[in-house]
């Protein structure tokens, strides 16, 4: 499936750059992108004809397979400017691991590591003026494949585009977020799509995610599908429990995306000699904890965010409130791996890839 193709890549350079329209002190996440994107054709079996062209639209047909049957995946990295121009990517070859795992899921076919890292760092190092230095600056990075044969028999597509946009970022401040617990609707069941990083995934969360809004929660934190008992993910982020001194997170199954955040703070813990259970986290279990006061932190961890600490939760109609932490976990995770991806500290993990 892994066909690669031998070509180079192809640059289209932009004639101008839009770098000087953009108020890079007022961006909302997502809504600008830089000079460039990549985009790669999957026909007759291969990848072929993989280019870097100024930023613009797509013309497809309007029978494309994504549009009726969601054949799609994408990625979320970022890259980070440090404090001397160089410019890192955080853990990228899971990335490009992990949109292929989820492209087998949705039987779409592998894309080639060499390309995606190829094309990653030619446009990173064409766009690097759009990767701002600073705290909470970077530029966010998304990877992903839609299925593009025109035809609305449902079956999978026999052609594909691989795309990468670029879009720079500040810090994603969410404030503390409340959050609601699943009783009702689910994200993932067993044997479904909840590892993929699936289009799909997301808008089915979006309908629920407005209820939540219109209670004054900010995001639901999913349980299992069976009886809504363990806790799960959150919509863009795994979830953390600290009771007392101990970190509980849910474990990876097919239900939950495999974050590169949460293994980084699993790991960043282990060094810490803080105790991590990966293990299933019944709901019961957190709202005693939190009744009795051993309930200290919740945090959500995903590359948007990094960390976004909790404050209150919402079960069966009661909310519980989470007291600020002196020696806040979050706050230390949070340093801990900002201060590696911004090339301010060690990094005993080799989880820095410099660009250049
Ligand atoms: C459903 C879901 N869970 C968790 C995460 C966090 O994963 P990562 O840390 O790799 O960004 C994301 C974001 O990618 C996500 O979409």
């Amino acid at each position: 499936m892994n066909s690669s193709t031998t070509e180079k890549i192809k640059i289209q350079k932009s004639d101008e750059t839009r770098i000087d329209q953009v108020d890079f002190d007022n961006l909302v996440f997502g809504n600008v992108f830089s000079d460039h994107m990549f985009e790669c054709d999957y026909k007759d079996g291969v990848w072929q004809n993989p280019t870097i062209r100024p930023y613009g639209p797509l013309t497809l047909s309007p029978a494309a397979k994504v549009f009726h049957y969601g054949q799609a995946v994408f990625e979320g990295m970022k890259a980070f400017k440090d404090d001397n121009g160089k410019i890192w990517l955080f853990r990228p070859d899971q990335n490009a691991k992990r949109i292929n795992k989820s492209a087998a899921r949705l039987a779409i076919p592998e894309f080639p590591e060499d390309i995606f890292f190829e094309a990653l760092t030619t446009m990173v190092k064409m766009d690097s003026e759009w990767v701002r230095p600073g705290d909470g600056n970077s530029l966010y990075i998304r990877p992903f494949v839609i299925a593009t044969q025109a035809g609305v028999g449902a079956s999978p597509s026999t052609e594909y585009k691989f795309m990468i946009l670029m879009s720079p970022a500040q810090a994603y401040y969410t404030g503390d977020i409340k959050v609601e617990i699943a009783e009702h609707y689910s994200r993932s069941a067993n044997g479904g799509v909840g590892a993929a990083k699936a289009a799909g995934n997301y808008a089915a969360q979006f309908f629920p995610t407005n209820l939540a809004r219109e209670k004054g929660f900010q995001q639901v934190i999913w349980t299992d599908a069976n009886a809504h008992e363990y806790l799960e993910e959150a919509g863009t982020m795994n979830v953390f429990f600290r009771v007392n001194d101990k970190l509980l997170t849910a474990p990876i199954s097919d239900r939950i995306l495999d974050g590169v955040t949460r293994k980084s703070v699993i790991a960043l813990a282990k060094k810490d000699n803080i105790a991590v259970e990966e293990r299933r986290v019944l709901v019961s279990e957190i709202v005693e904890a939190s009744k009795n006061g051993t309930l200290k932190e919740i945090f959500g961890a995903g590359t948007a965010a990094v960390i976004s600490p909790i404050d209150a939760f919402s079960f069966q109609k009661r909310t519980y409130n989470l007291e600020k932490q002196a020696d806040s976990y979050a706050a230390k995770f949070k340093k801990e791996l900002t201060d590696i991806q911004r090339n301010r500290s060690e990094d005993p993990f080799g989880w820095r890839f410099e660009v250049v």
